[in-house]
């Protein structure tokens, strides 16, 4: 038998994991929820959690939108802690946490009481890591504003999110990783609070970044592969998981003279403090 120095899973679920790819079609979003432009669906940050920590182990998401990684900690006993820029998001994610049903907690979670296992949600920057005082950390996931592209006008989804009143940024706070105009410096910026992240990291513990590759009028900034390169050089990187969405319309960019892509996939990328 394999001691499981990792997680708790059975070797059955542990290969199952083990697949570079998964198709997931988020379920339809709840009301509150919807006003956020840009959310994971809890049962997607759910799966990874539990293949990267044992229960009870703590969980850091640095920029955590509506709180969907603590909801997926409540759900796997493990004890989340989000760090949010807006206080908008932050107040969502706070109800929603208040909300949550727990499962048994004896059962999942080592014997763990509830209290013991609460998320916590502070609000501000990122980029100050140090300044909230985290305890050690075993696991690390989460998803960083694609660039400045929610402030890219004209994209239809944008206009229909304007018309229905939701919100089609983040926010207009100068401190938002997705109002930095410049890539270069966005980069930079993103990847100096990933290097903060590796200070309270486990030795050996795991980090999972979900972003994507960015078209932007008419030209790719590979922002994924870019991290990849940036943060291999703090981390080991790992490999991929690719996170491929089969449900959306399929648009003819480019028809009869160029390729251009549709894409349907993010990706998952994994590094290691080593
Ligand atoms: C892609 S969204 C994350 C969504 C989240 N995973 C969820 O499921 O709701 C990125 C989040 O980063 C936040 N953010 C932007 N700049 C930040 C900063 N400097 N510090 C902390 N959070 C920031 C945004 O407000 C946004 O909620």
């Amino acid at each position: 038998m394999i001691k499981n120095r990792l997680n708790d899973l059975s070797s059955k679920d542990w290969i199952k994991f083990q697949k570079s790819w998964f198709v997931l079609n988020p379920a339809p979003r709840q009301k509150d929820v919807l006003v956020h432009p840009a959310k994971f669906p809890e049962k997607l940050v759910e799966e990874f959690i539990k293949f990267f920590t044992k229960s009870g182990g703590v969980v850091l998401d640095p920029m955590a939108g509506t709180g969907s990684t603590l909801l997926a900690c409540i759900a796997s006993g493990r004890v989340g802690i989000g760090i949010e820029l807006s206080e908008k998001y932050a107040k969502v994610a706070k109800r929603r946490i208040d909300e949550a049903p727990w499962p048994d907690a004896g059962a999942k979670s080592g014997e763990r009481t509830k209290s013991e296992l609460s998320p916590l949600l502070l609000e501000g920057d990122a980029r100050e890591l140090e300044r909230f005082d985290l305890p050690e950390i075993d696991y690390c996931i989460t998803s960083p504003p694609y660039w400045d592209m929610l402030n890219v006008k004209g994209a239809k989804t944008q206009r229909d999110r304007a018309k229905a009143g939701l919100d089609v940024s983040y926010s207009q706070d100068e401190r938002d990783f997705g109002n930095i105009e410049d890539y270069g410096k966005f980069l930079d910026e993103i990847v100096s609070v990933f290097a903060k992240v590796h200070d309270v990291l486990k030795e050996r513990a795991y980090l999972t970044i979900i972003v994507k590759n960015i078209k932007k009028k008419g030209k790719i900034y590979p922002l994924a592969w870019d991290l990849g390169k940036r943060l291999g050089e703090i981390f080991a990187l790992k490999d991929e998981k690719i996170w491929c969405q089969d449900d959306q319309r399929l648009a003819p960019f480019g028809m009869g003279s160029a390729w251009v892509s549709n894409t349907f996939h993010h990706y998952c990328l994994n590094f290691r403090k080593e």
